[in-house]
């Protein structure tokens, strides 16, 4: 999949769908050429670079009024060599000169991909699942290595890169800006989307139209946050969700991140992709190497859906890992928007009990078992069981869910302390503060040290020591609060630019001890709801708790724009009781069935407080999950009908062999005597003949008309009320089932 081209020095990486062309300059730095549609391997493309004498620019070479880094398409440019865009690296060496040039040294080939160090990737099972290209450069004046690390995959229309630096000199450096990606497009004319929002409306599709200047995402809070995600596509002004150029950007990182598309005055557009230099500075002594967090590019001629499968695919085969990533995720239910923190063993037994009866294959104990934690304002740090409410301890409610016939999970905060905790007391000196400065707090918690390896290892023995005393199957990852006045008194003054991603470095660490430890443990992540929803966190917990939002109208909005980079199969969404907690919606529950269902199911609230016809709709809900879940998590997804353009959502999972398909409509509000609506669906078989099952509708047709025609839909609302549950309704919704007739 690389083809090299060494008289000419240009790199071919393409996989019969997607081309990635690069080729060594002149002056030795390296230049990008191409991305996007495969073009044909043999070719030599390096005529397409463009170069012309331009006023007020600078030439590299004296004589020569044309070879400007201003103009030239680059790979990984640097700072101060006549490029006046935002570089990808910025080294500053002990003479406070921050001047670097890299000169190409050589490549390397290789099948397969290699693991990051300390850092969550995509990875491969077998060497023929991918090509890699190493490209090897070196400022001779600094002494420093930077290898280019560019994958290549055969199955997927995705190339993901890495930067690896090694101080081969004898001085201290500072790398001050160190991207994980940067690529210079010839063409501006591009629209940017990314995914914004904030705690409880996490990841709304956002699309700014590109202009000369700087069009940034990022996260400055040690978390990749609710507000942005480490995300950004580039789609040409007429792409739809079907059709047309679709990039993406995605970065498989948990902390600090920058996400830019930089427009220069010649149309020129330049993304990167990376930690946010701001609050970044890492020193690199001699001898000493830095590995920055990958970054995936996907590249579909397909729309914006199309981008969004081959991030599903890859994300969902060669992110997730472990035993999890293809097994059926069980049905679970959690006690937190029932109990909150008011639970003895009794209640969570009786909601336990009820839940089994309707098919809920676990129980998940969420906040406030341990310590004295009665309220969010004390006990964090102290990951022993509250005996007061549960006298048998884990272990004792772990069996008794277990003679239930369900297996059990558990919450923790791992990364987290309260003043008022034995943790806080012993050790003060653990959580991120500047010393003799006070430090602000978030939900009345302080932010543990994780830059320090033996503030992890005590949160790692405690943890050890709970997860061995009980039959726990399944852990609920929490993070609570944004760091603040970010300094570690463990490291001196000059390695303060390393606290926020050695922070992360701790977390991940913390994640593969347990899980070398506990193997088949599932971890769910969650940071309130969706603050740290990322494709880092992905790697070790294959399922996250989406949004804190859990009601069903809020929730298409969340989970719609979650699936730009997303695969269902991740997205943890449970039904809720009503009125709604967040927003006080009293929604039906088979909507909120219908919602939760296309992801990581469950429940979230007392079934012992529904009527018996609700949770016989409990039990019909929990039986279909249960016959469709493969279908849910692994097959193709695709996005019919945006809620953020109108009043009605849908969208549709089908099986790759276009078998079976089911499709989710929500029509927010009712209309009064609305027209007859259909709707193309995707990814069937033209000539095959498919069975249409609605809840009152059935009839057959053919794979070509269901995807001309379209579906058609029976939310009519001409006065054609059936019940109260019918169609003419507030927050209404159903999943159409379309099967091949064999
Ligand atoms: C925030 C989470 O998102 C909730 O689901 C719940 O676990 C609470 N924390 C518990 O404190």
């Amino acid at each position: 999949m690389i083809t090299i081209n060494e008289k000419e020095q240009v790199f071919h990486l393409h996989n019969g769908r997607i081309s990635y062309l690069l080729y060594v300059m002149e002056s030795g730095q390296l230049g990008h050429l191409y991305f996007g549609r495969q073009l044909r391997p043999e070719g030599s493309y390096r005529h397409m670079v463009e170069k012309a004498h331009r006023p007020m620019s600078s030439y590299i070479a004296e004589g020569d009024l044309y070879t400007s880094y201003e103009h030239l398409r680059q790979e990984y440019p640097t700072f101060g060599t006549s490029d006046y865009r935002y570089p990808a690296l910025e080294v500053q060496g002990p003479d406070g000169s921050a001047l670097c040039k890299l000169e190409y040294q050589g490549y390397r080939a290789i099948q397969g991909k290699k693991p990051l160090p300390g850092l969550p990737a995509t990875y491969v099972e077998n060497p023929q699942e991918a090509d890699t290209l190493e490209v090897h450069m070196l400022d001779p004046w600094r002494r420093l290595e930077v290898v280019l690390s560019y994958t290549i995959f055969r199955d997927f229309d995705c190339v993901a890169r890495s930067v690896r630096f090694a101080n081969k000199g004898e001085e201290t450096l500072f790398l001050d800006r160190a991207m994980s990606l940067s690529l210079d497009f010839p063409d501006a004319d591009y629209e940017t989307v990314q995914l914004s929002g904030a705690w409880a409306r996490e990841r709304a599709v956002k699309v700014r139209a590109l202009e000369p200047g700087v069009t940034a995402v990022s996260s400055m809070r040690g978390h990749s946050s609710h507000h942005h995600n480490p995300f950004l596509a580039l789609k040409r002004k007429s792409t739809t969700e079907h059709a047309g150029d679709a990039y993406g950007f995605s970065l498989v990182y948990s902390g600090n991140f920058l996400a830019q598309a930089e427009v220069d005055n010649y149309q020129v557009l330049r993304v990167m992709l990376g930690i946010n230099p701001f609050g970044f500075r890492w020193r690199l002594d001699p001898g000493g190497a830095f590995t920055t967090p990958e970054a995936v590019m996907a590249y579909s001629p397909e729309g914006l859906n199309g981008m969004s499968a081959q991030f599903h695919r890859l994300y969902r085969s060669r992110l997730a890992r472990g035993p999890w990533r293809d097994k059926e995720r069980p049905v679970l239910i959690n006690n937190w928007e029932a109990t909150v923190f008011d639970f003895d063993e009794d209640r969570l037994l009786r909601i336990a009990q009820k839940a089994k009866e309707c098919g809920v294959e676990m129980f998940v104990l969420d906040d406030g078992w341990f310590g004295s934690r009665n309220s969010d304002a004390s006990g964090l740090g102290d990951w022993q069981v509250n005996r007061r409410k549960l006298p048998g301890g884990i272990g004792g409610l772990a069996e008794k869910v277990g003679r239930l016939g369900m297996q059990f999970g558990l919450w923790i905060e791992p990364e987290m302390v309260n003043k008022d905790s034995g943790l806080f007391r012993a050790h003060p000196d653990y959580i991120l503060q500047t010393p003799g400065r006070s430090a602000s707090h978030g939900r009345n918690q302080f932010v543990l040290d994780f830059s320090r390896p033996e503030v992890v290892e005590e949160i790692y023995r405690q943890l050890h020591a709970l997860l061995s005393s009980a039959d726990i199957r399944y852990i609920k990852w929490d993070m609570n609060r944004s760091i603040s006045e970010c300094y570690s008194a463990a490291w001196p003054a000059s390695r303060q630019g390393e606290v926020y991603h050695r922070y992360i470095l701790g977390v991940y660490d913390l994640h593969r001890r347990l899980l070398e430890d506990f193997p088949d443990l599932l971890i769910e992540s969650c940071a309130s709801g969706g603050g740290r929803f990322d494709p880092g966190m992905l790697y070790y917990a294959p399922q996250g708790w989406t949004s804190d939002d859990s009601d069903a109208v809020e929730r298409l909005k969340i989970q719609y724009g979650t699936s730009l980079v997303y695969p269902l199969s991740c997205m943890g969404a449970h039904v809720s009781a009503c009125p709604n907690g967040q927003v006080g919606r009293t929604t039906p529950l088979d909507t909120r069935g219908n919602v939760a269902m296309t992801g990581a199911f469950g429940y979230e609230l007392d079934l012992g407080r529904l009527g018996p016809e609700e949770i016989e709709t409990v039990k019909a809900q929990v039986a279909f999950y249960k016959e469709n879940r493969r279908l849910l998590a692994q097959g193709d997804f695709y996005r019919l009908l945006s809620p953020f353009q109108g009043n009605l959502c849908a969208w549709q999972v089908a099986l790759p062999d276009g078998a079976r398909a089911l499709v989710m409509v929500a029509r927010i509000l009712s209309e009064a005597n609305g027209p007859y609506r259909r709707l193309p669906l995707r990814g069937l078989l033209p000539g095959r003949k498919y069975k249409v099952t609605g809840k009152y509708l059935s009839y057959e047709a053919y794979g070509d008309e269901l995807m001309q025609f379209g579906l058609m839909l029976e939310d009519k609302s001409s006065g054609e009320v059936r019940d109260g549950s019918g169609p003419c309704r507030d927050f209404s919704s159903q999943i159409y089932q379309v099967d091949a007739i064999s």
